[in-house]
């Protein structure tokens, strides 16, 4: 048996061993998967442990996915995002990945079958959410990618980071406070901020929902005020689960080279809350 794990503070509701024990059961994988509550000081700790006693990976979520950055040798993924969801430990090497981009856009693509090239994307939130799936949304080629935050130097700034990596790309990046976006429609809308944590609405009008429009809240476990309002404007509304699931087969597919069947994991979570 294949060990590996999911480190994070707090780590108790994470879904992902229940995620990836049904890629296992699945795919015929003979691994285990448990949740590590690594203290707050203590991550490099935890991973180090991990490695000697002979785990083969490990997920990381909040708050470590930035150290966790520092800790590897990272993928290209990982250096777009800054952060790290993946672990391989590989003799004394540990490789680092991000997949949680590469899962959004999936869960839109796939499961929803929404086309995102030449699309008006708007996303909500600069923070690490955010920027974590920036790159991934942009390499789908929309024709429009605002992003827009309460803090606008946040969303400046990660438009010049894109911008000066890619000067010659097409699309068209633009940063924006949320009081700026009455005049625009979005045909995908995609909520990064933590602000369904806290059941806080955004003072976003309801008119940035064009017809048939998709908003995304990347939370789950509950309609957040984003959700609520979205589907009130006529959007198509979707949460979190999807992406976490999406993600979650990526890693498992850089782990064991086999790609696990995402749609029944999907429901069958869903289920179970
Ligand atoms: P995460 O890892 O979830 O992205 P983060 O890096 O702290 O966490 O980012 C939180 C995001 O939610 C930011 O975009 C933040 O906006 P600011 O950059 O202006 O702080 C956004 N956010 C949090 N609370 C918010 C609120 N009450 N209203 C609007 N945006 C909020």
């Amino acid at each position: 048996t294949d060990k590996y794990a999911v480190i994070g503070n707090p780590i108790a509701h994470s879904k992902s061993p229940l995620i990836h024990a049904a890629f296992a059961e699945q795919t015929n994988q003979d691994i285990s998967y448990e949740r590590i509550l690594a203290p707050l000081d203590g991550f490099e700790v935890t991973v180090r442990d991990l490695i000697s006693k002979g785990y083969k990976g490990a997920n990381v979520t909040v708050p470590f996915k930035f150290e966790a950055f520092d800790m590897v040798l990272p993928s290209n993924r990982a250096l777009d995002a800054g952060a790290v969801n993946t672990l391989r430990f590989l003799g004394a090497e540990i490789r680092g990945d991000n997949t949680d981009g590469l899962g959004l856009v999936r869960d839109i693509k796939q499961n929803f079958g929404i086309n995102i090239a030449n699309k008006r994307l708007l996303l909500l939130g600069a923070g690490g959410a955010a920027e974590g799936v920036l790159h991934p949304l942009l390499e789908e080629s929309p024709t429009l990618l605002v992003i827009a935050n309460r803090t606008l130097e946040k969303a400046s700034s990660m438009q010049k980071k894109v911008e000066k990596k890619n000067e010659s790309r097409s699309y068209f990046l633009n940063a924006k406070a949320f009081e700026d976006l009455a005049d625009q429609q979005f045909d995908i809308i995609i909520n990064a901020t933590s602000t369904g944590l806290t059941d806080t609405a955004l003072p976003i009008p309801n008119t940035i929902f064009a017809k048939g429009c998709l908003a995304y809240d990347m939370m789950y476990g509950r309609e957040t005020p984003f959700m609520k309002q979205a589907r009130e404007s006529g959007a198509q509304v979707a949460d979190g689960l999807g992406m976490l699931v999406e993600q979650a087969a990526e890693a498992f597919y850089l782990w064991r080279g086999v790609r696990p069947e995402t749609q029944s994991v999907i429901k069958k979570i869903r289920n179970l809350a």
